[in-house]
Order: C-alpha cells, then sequence, then structure tokens
C-alpha cells in the first residue's frame, strides 16, 4: 500500500466537518478528513477515498493498526450483547477482572492491583486522589515544567505544557519543578521550607508527550526516586502516552530502571487505568465512577491487546523499528532529534515551518502531530514495517524541503481546516 490523497479535504469530508464545527461546543483544530471503515494496518481511508499511513496512531491509543483481525473478532463476540456498558465499580462483569488480572502481568511486582476507569485524565485524577488518601497532611503534589496530564481539572492543575490549557481555571496546589537534573535541588529546597509531609505525591512523565516527547535525564530520575524513597513520597509515573509498550518495554519507566509507586495509563490499554501497590486502596466510595471497569467492549480489547502484544512479540517490533525510524530521522535535515522506541519527534526551525510540515505532509497521505513549540512526533503503530517508515521519512524529506521556501505558504481549503500556522498541539 501507499498513500494517495486526491483531494483534502474531500467533498463528502467537508460537509460533516462543517456541519460538525456548527454545533461541537469543543473547538480543537480538526483534521480535515472523515474516517470511513476502510483501511488495514498503518493505513486507512477517509470517507473520500483518500489513503493515509498513519504515524499518530489516534493519539498512542490504536497500537495495532486499523482492521486488526483478532479485535475485530473480539468486537464480533459483543456484537448481540446489550447493555455494552455496566455500571461496573458496583455491578460486576467478569471482563472486569479480566483485564486486571493480564495488566498485572505486565507491571513490576510491587504494583499488584488496579483501578480502571474512563480516559487518561480520569487515571491522573485517581492517581492523586488515593496518594492524597494515604497522607492526610497533604498541601500540594509536585509537578515538572513542561508536563501534561490531562484536561480535567486536577490533571489540568499539574499540566505546564502551555498556557491556554489553564488559562482562567482555579487549581489544586502544586509546584513546578524543572524536567532537568535541576530537579533534585529544587525538590530539596521546596523540602527545607515545607515538611515532607506536606507533599502528596510527585508526578511526572518518563518521556513528557504533548509538551514536546523530552526524554528524561536518566539521572533526574534516579535522585527523584532517591528523595520520595527517604521521605516516603509517592512517586506517580504518566504513561498515559508512553506506556503499554510504546517505547519497547511495557513501561517507559522501565527504561530508566525505576520503579515508581503508581503508574497512570489509558490510551493503548482501552480504558483508564490507576496501577499501584494494594496498599494504596483507599476506604470504600472514596474512587469510583458509574463506568469504570464496566465498558465490556473496551475491557475485552484492551485485554486482547496485551495478548496480541505478548502473542506477536511487538515489543522487539517496537526495538527494532524504533531503532530504524531513529536512524531515518537523523538523516533528515532536523533538530533535537529524540525518543525511545515508537516514541519519536523531531524539532523544526520555528513553530510556523513545523506547522506547514504537518499539513504538507497530509496532503501527501502521511497522517503527523505535533509536540512542544516546534516539535513533530512520530508514533505509528507497534506493527510498523521498514516499507511504511521509509515511505514516511521521504514524505517529511520532500515537505521541509518544500516548506522551508521562504515564500511557501498553503493556500486553498485546508486552511479553513487545521488553521494554517496556528496549529495547537
Ligand atoms: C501523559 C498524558 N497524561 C494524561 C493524558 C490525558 O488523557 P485523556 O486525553 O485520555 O484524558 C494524556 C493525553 O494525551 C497524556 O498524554
Amino acid at each position: 500500500m501507499k498513500p494517495n490523497v486526491k483531494k483534502i479535504p474531500g467533498p463528502k469530508s467537508q460537509k460533516i466537518i462543517d456541519k460538525l464545527k456548527k454545533v461541537n461546543l469543543g473547538n480543537s483544530i480538526v483534521y480535515p478528513f472523515v474516517h470511513s471503515n476502510k483501511g488495514q494496518g498503518c493505513y486507512f481511508y477517509d470517507i473520500d477515498n483518500n489513503l493515509f499511513l498513519d504515524f499518530a496512531s489516534q493519539i498512542a491509543s490504536n497500537p495495532l493498526g486499523y482492521n486488526n483481525l483478532e479485535l475485530k473478532n473480539v468486537i464480533k463476540r459483543y456484537s448481540n450483547r446489550h447493555p455494552i456498558k455496566y455500571a461496573g465499580q458496583d455491578f460486576t462483569v467478569k471482563e472486569h477482572k479480566d483485564l486486571i488480572e493480564e495488566l498485572l502481568t505486565i507491571v513490576p511486582k510491587t504494583l499488584n492491583s488496579a483501578f480502571l476507569i474512563n480516559s487518561g485524565a480520569e487515571a491522573v485524577e485517581n492517581s492523586i486522589k488515593i496518594c492524597m488518601r494515604k497522607r492526610p497532611k497533604t498541601k500540594f503534589g509536585i509537578a515538572f515544567q513542561g508536563s501534561f496530564h490531562g484536561r480535567t481539572i486536577g490533571a489540568l492543575s499539574l499540566t505546564h505544557s502551555k498556557p491556554v490549557y489553564n488559562k482562567n481555571y482555579l487549581k489544586i496546589p502544586n509546584k513546578i519543578i524543572s524536567f532537568n537534573e535541576n530537579a533534585k535541588d529544587e525538590l530539596l529546597k521546596i523540602m527545607k521550607n515545607y515538611d515532607s509531609e506536606s507533599i502528596g505525591f510527585v508526578i511526572l512523565e518518563p518521556i513528557q508527550g504533548e509538551g514536546g516527547y523530552n526524554v528524561a535525564s536518566k539521572k533526574m530520575l534516579i535522585d527523584i526516586r532517591k528523595i520520595t524513597n527517604k521521605y516516603n513520597i509517592p512517586l506517580i509515573s504518566d504513561e498515559v502516552q508512553s506506556g503499554m509498550g510504546r517505547t519497547g518495554k511495557w513501561w517507559a519507566i522501565e527504561n530508566f530502571n525505576i520503579t515508581p509507586d503508581v503508574i497512570s495509563t489509558a490510551k493503548a490499554l482501552q480504558v483508564g487505568a490507576v496501577i499501584a501497590n494494594k496498599k494504596f486502596s483507599p476506604e470504600p466510595g472514596a474512587i469510583s465512577s458509574t463506568w469504570g471497569g464496566g465498558h465490556i467492549l473496551d475491557l475485552a480489547l484492551g485485554l486482547e491487546t496485551i495478548k496480541i502484544i505478548k502473542r506477536k512479540k511487538l515489543l522487539n517490533n517496537i526495538n527494532n523499528m524504533g531503532y530504524y525510524l531513529g536512524k531515518r530521522i537523523n538523516e533528515l535535515n532536523v533538530e533535537n532529534p529524540r525518543g525511545i522506541g515508537l516514541m519519536q519527534a523531531f524539532d523544526l526551525e520555528n513553530k510556523k515551518l513545523r506547522d506547514d510540515v504537518i499539513i504538507e505532509c497530509l496532503k501527501n497521505g502521511l497522517v503527523l502531530l505535533g509536540c512542544g513549540h516546534n516539535g513533530i512526533r512520530l508514533i505509528p503503530p507497534y506493527i510498523i514495517s521498514k516499507t511504511e517508515i521509509n515511505q514516511a521519512i521521504e514524505i517529511i524529506d520532500s515537505s521541509i524541503k518544500k516548506c522551508s521556501n521562504k515564500l511557501f505558504k498553503h493556500q486553498g481549503a485546508i486552511c479553513n481546516y487545521m488553521n494554517c500556522g496556528d496549529i495547537l498541539t
């Protein structure tokens, strides 16, 4: 297969998106196509029959690509069942137990229980809640510069990647430290002024996602783990984006040989999850949600996703293809290539060029996402091959060359959709 875009947006997509925009209270940046159900592996068709190569994976939430047969069989199994969503924290379904059991086979031994919830932000919310419950003297948490933890108020309070997310919203108290080797001294300085028991938790992404695909320094992580261990402060690894195998290990933090107290995850797992030692279990009623642990289709898809990654030994493919992708990115005329496994990124000279290149790639059938101020992330499905990586690199290379011309400017209908030159990521 090869990406093939005739017109973007195509007429059918354009109609639907225009109607949606009129009634949609949310106002995010809309990619100018509407998905069809056609496609295979890393490729999908939109409803106008344009064929795209997907290096965005539904923001890392579609790790096995399109029309995966085994996952479709799971969906078939549930096609005749109703309801599909149960009030799972109160009314038990077997899928709840099955997914937690399977999830616990791929996490560090000390993390021996999990709480299932609806989204990544809710996984973060509940992670900080279980920590604060165990620390009754909590006054604030610790978060990092450049962090992205979600958009609910609690998670958003800990999000420091871009001011637009937080403007006008009240916050839960937290102190921000640098995402580099100064973090240790900054944390110790805070602890000089406050009792360690007033710190409810430290939360970090081992590889920052939306904030710029910044890979943590190993020394920083080791320092933070030492301090949090010494003072018994729970360390939360937010792996909503980086977890579930994306970096070639099940959990990104394993690349640094560190065990956190809590892992929050979602996306590739198909449901949100908080994973921690059972000693973090709060009293009944403290954490719950109607659909948490009760969306039987998502639970079954999450279970099968883990099993497929194991059965097909996809961590090996992630490592091999991650290495190859990194090598090919290094050959491009780009700045600051970085990443682990299939969580890779690079920067371009400025934000305008970055945005122009994302749009130009899309016009040529390659779907990408931005990150940070002027970064582009590459997060293809775990089944990606060398041929597909080569196709992507070719499109990126020619797009950079074309957009680098000072006089370059996108024109036409696409500008109505992607706010040319102003993509929020
Ligand atoms: C690291 C991280 N945490 C939390 C979230 C929030 O997840 P969700 O969008 O499912 O609420 C995201 C989403 O991109 C994320 O990347």
